[in-house]
């Protein structure tokens, strides 16, 4: 049965009226859990430099997950200058972290609507052959360094319009056109050989007009010969979505047969549908759709399965936390508390995955 948006928000609602819990999950107690490394596949998380000073969450990320996520230091933003020269301190901490302890480097992102690389491109944005040549530059430049280091880069992140009705606008389809993915997949693969280049974008597991032209754009790079060689879904949740969501787009992203990699999980517990307040419902709620995550991941061939990354390590470090909202500090989105200890999430994460 096909989910609509309002078959979704009607059987929450109606879940909410008669206030019984919203799955009758059994969930194990937390305590004395593996930890998520020992899934059958990378377990990632993402990280800011500054968080290595950090000896709690250091601890926490290198006996917990096995790939990490610079989640934002090797970001245009992060690396670009205004006179167009490139900082790395901060994406070099990252890396070298990563190679010191073992962990597997995702590198994000190369080209994003968001970022629009500021004064240094707004000097070439006039579609011509210097805008051309800064943009493979700028990849090269920073996929280049990272060359063998990185297993993987988000080529481009977010191309797809919000509402799922095109693309977005952005300075590197106004100046190159919608083929400026294909090119940066291609200077990717002139930059990194080694590396698998995902495609990465939002709400594909809520909105399937957005998936499907997601998938479209993925079709269109490989029929343009371009290396796309992975979809990630970036799996920003609420506790409110509805089951059998998750599972019905990673089945329709895998339709392509490329690796997956569900890249940005969490699961926002401040709820627009709950009545009030109510832990045990949100933790069982929020435990049940990351249970349905691993499952649908373990549903996958094994050569399809990339990775699972969650966007965080403690609620705490979560960008909801950061948000400038009035519910940011009560998010509990990601699967170990504030102190470090693992929720009933990470609980139904292993069960998932066997562990
Ligand atoms: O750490 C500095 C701080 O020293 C400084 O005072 C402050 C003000 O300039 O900035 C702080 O850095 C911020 C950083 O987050 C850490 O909080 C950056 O400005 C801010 O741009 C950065 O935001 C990140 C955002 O992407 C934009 O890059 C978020 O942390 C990060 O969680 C978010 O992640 C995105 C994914 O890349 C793509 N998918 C959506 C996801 C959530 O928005």
């Amino acid at each position: 049965m096909k989910l609509t948006r309002r078959a979704m928000i009607g059987s929450t609602l109606a879940l909410g009226a008669c206030k019984q819990p919203a799955r009758s999950q059994t969930i194990a107690p937390v305590a004395a859990l593996a930890p998520l490394r020992t899934a059958p596949f990378p377990v990632g998380v993402c990280l800011q430099a500054g968080q290595l000073a950090d000896p709690a969450l250091a601890s926490l990320l290198v006996s917990q997950f096995s790939q990490v996520t610079p989640e934002w230091e090797m970001k245009m933003e992060a690396v670009l200058k205004p006179d167009g020269t490139f900082g790395f301190t901060a994406a070099d901490a990252i890396a070298a972290y990563a190679a010191t302890n073992g962990l597997r480097l995702h590198g994000h992102t190369l080209i994003w609507y968001s970022q629009d690389g500021g004064e240094a491109f707004a000097r070439v944005a006039n579609g011509g052959e210097s805008f051309r040549n800064a943009y493979r530059n700028y990849i090269l430049g920073v996929a280049g360094r990272y060359r063998g280091r990185a297993a993987a880069w988000d080529v481009v992140n977010e191309p797809v319009a919000e509402d799922g009705e095109g693309f977005r606008d952005c300075i590197w389809r106004r100046n190159l056109g919608m083929d400026y993915v294909a090119h940066a997949f291609r200077h990717a693969q002139e930059a990194d050989p080694g590396a698998v280049l995902f495609l990465n974008d939002y709400n594909l597991e809520t909105n399937p007009k957005k998936r499907r032209t997601f998938l479209m754009l993925a079709e269109q790079v490989l029929k343009a010969g371009a290396p796309l060689g992975g979809l990630g879904t970036q799996t920003h949740l609420s506790v409110d979505v509805a089951p059998g969501a998750i599972k019905e787009a990673v089945r329709d992203l895998a339709s392509l047969g490329l690796p997956i990699h569900i890249s940005e999980l969490d699961v926002s517990t401040t709820s627009t549908r709950l009545m009030q307040p109510d832990t045990l419902r949100i933790n069982t709620q929020q435990a049940a759709l990351v249970g349905e995550a691993v499952e649908a991941f373990m549903s996958l061939p094994p050569q399809q399965r990339y990775a699972i990354t969650v966007w965080g390590v403690r609620d705490i470090d979560s960008w909801l936390r950061r948000a400038e909202t009035r519910t940011a500090a009560t998010e509990r989105p990601l699967l170990f508390d504030d102190g470090g200890a693992p929720k009933p999430a990470a609980s139904a994460f292993l069960k998932a995955a066997g562990r």
